[in-house]
């Protein structure tokens, strides 16, 4: 015979042993629920300094996410200055990456890759580039180029104002 015990509504919740034993058995199952499902990731070799959690998705506009705290919320707060961003290329100021595809036209995207969420950490040959795992996108429009990266670069509205880039 077993000490295992079946409780009945009707019965008062036990306190001992047995039912510490439950409980104790049903963390470690939740646990291992959760181990397994961080498992189920396509690539775990990177790493992600922004957390598993990162969200890249646009903000609606007039949002307080993310993207708006990083300009939209922000019309005409000055982001860099017009003459570091390169004509075909761009420079990673703060949480953006700016980029100039062409003269006098500015972009300016998230630099949180869409794949897992690391920096993008390199603007090169007109591509927007993720180490974590050679990801690459586009500085016209932050499409993904290559890599594993499926998702466009969140883009934030700017525009040049006299010789800055700002939030528009
Ligand atoms: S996080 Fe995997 S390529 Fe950027």
């Amino acid at each position: 015979m077993t000490d295992v015990q079946t409780r009945t509504d009707n019965q008062p919740e036990r306190t001992d042993a047995t039912s510490t034993r439950r409980v104790v058995l049903l963390s470690a199952g939740a646990l291992g629920a959760g181990a397994v499902l961080t498992a189920c990731g396509t690539d775990t070799s990177g790493t992600n300094p922004n957390g598993s959690d990162f969200n890249n998705d646009p903000a609606p506009a007039g949002s307080t996410g993310a993207q708006a705290d990083s300009a939209g919320g922000n019309a005409g707060k000055v982001l860099v200055a017009a003459s570091e961003v390169t004509v075909g290329g761009g420079v990673i100021k703060d949480d953006l990456v700016i980029t100039q595809p062409e003269e006098g036209t500015f972009k300016a995207f998230s630099k949180v890759c869409t794949h897992q969420g690391c920096d993008v950490t390199e603007i090169t040959d007109g591509s927007i580039l993720c180490k974590c795992h050679n990801s690459a996108f586009s500085i016209k429009d932050g499409a993904p180029t290559a890599g594993p990266a499926a998702k466009p670069l969140a883009e934030t509205p700017v525009k040049l104002d006299g010789d800055n880039v700002v939030a528009a």
